[in-house]
């Protein structure tokens, strides 16, 4: 897939919950552009809408009103098996949890989303070695889950991320778990795989400290973008 201006767009997003009788209006009229190649944050308070909205651009959830064009592509005519395709080899996706599987080994975990994408064993192992060593764990292929930091799970999670060479890396409050230190050095690596691999990055927080090491800050605020900022 070739790179258009804009690695996402939504025009007009609503998002609304119907919760039996009751409904939660998630987002009501979210417009976004965000460029190839860039990083940026979407800021604001809990409950604002921002994992909506990354469900939603992340293709783990479907709008109830409102366009979404992933790479120039308009995503709604797409059918289910198109849609995971898209997830799988276009989209990487990063959660505050790190969401590793907690009896395979790092590089197991990494191996995990190239096992789905079919590729043979040889090939997937040298690849998962390769992401590994960018996110600076060569040395710790074998340690489960549990025999590492926490700053070092969300680097597993995030060589996973990006083994099937996303060209849009989704993280959702990636530094929520982590002490601030720690989270900086996973921001200060997100930024780093941007700038190298060219990844559009898109990060969800509520911390201006990390949301001020990306290009461009998006705030939300009760299910719409209020302002931007160059940062
Ligand atoms: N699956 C769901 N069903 C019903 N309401 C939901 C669901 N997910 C989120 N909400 C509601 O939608 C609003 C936005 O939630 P969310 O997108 O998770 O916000 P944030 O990530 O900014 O904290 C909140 O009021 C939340 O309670
Ligand atoms: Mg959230």
């Amino acid at each position: 897939m070739s790179s258009v201006k804009y690695a996402v767009e939504l025009n007009d997003v609503h998002k609304i919950y119907a919760m039996g009788r009751v409904k939660v209006e998630a987002l009501r009229g979210v417009f976004l552009k965000i460029e190839s190649g860039d990083m940026v944050a979407v800021v604001g308070p809990s409950g604002s809408g921002k994992t909506t909205l990354l469900n939603i651009i992340g293709l783990l959830d479907r709008p109830t009103k409102g366009k979404i064009y992933i790479n120039g592509v308009d995503v709604e005519g797409l059918n289910e098996n198109s849609r995971a395709r898209l997830r799988l080899n276009y989209l990487g996706f990063i959660f505050q949890m790190f969401h590793l599987v907690p009896w395979l080994n790092a590089l197991e975990n990494v191996e995990l989303p190239l096992m789905i994408a079919g590729i043979p064993r040889s090939v997937r192992i040298k690849r998962a070695l390769e992401c590994l060593r960018l996110v600076g764990l060569e040395d710790r292929v074998n340690h489960r889950p549990s025999e590492l930091s926490g700053g070092e799970q969300q680097r597993v999670a995030i060589a996973r991320a990006i083994a099937n060479r996303p060209k849009i890396i989704l993280a959702d409050e990636p530094t929520g778990n982590l002490d601030s230190a720690t989270g900086l050095s996973i921001v200060t690596l997100l930024k780093k795989l941007n700038e190298e691999l060219k990844t559009t990055v898109i990060m969800v927080t509520h911390n201006m400290d990390v949301a001020k090491l990306t290009n461009r800050i998006f705030y939300i605020r009760d299910g719409v973008i209020e302002r931007e900022e160059v940062v």
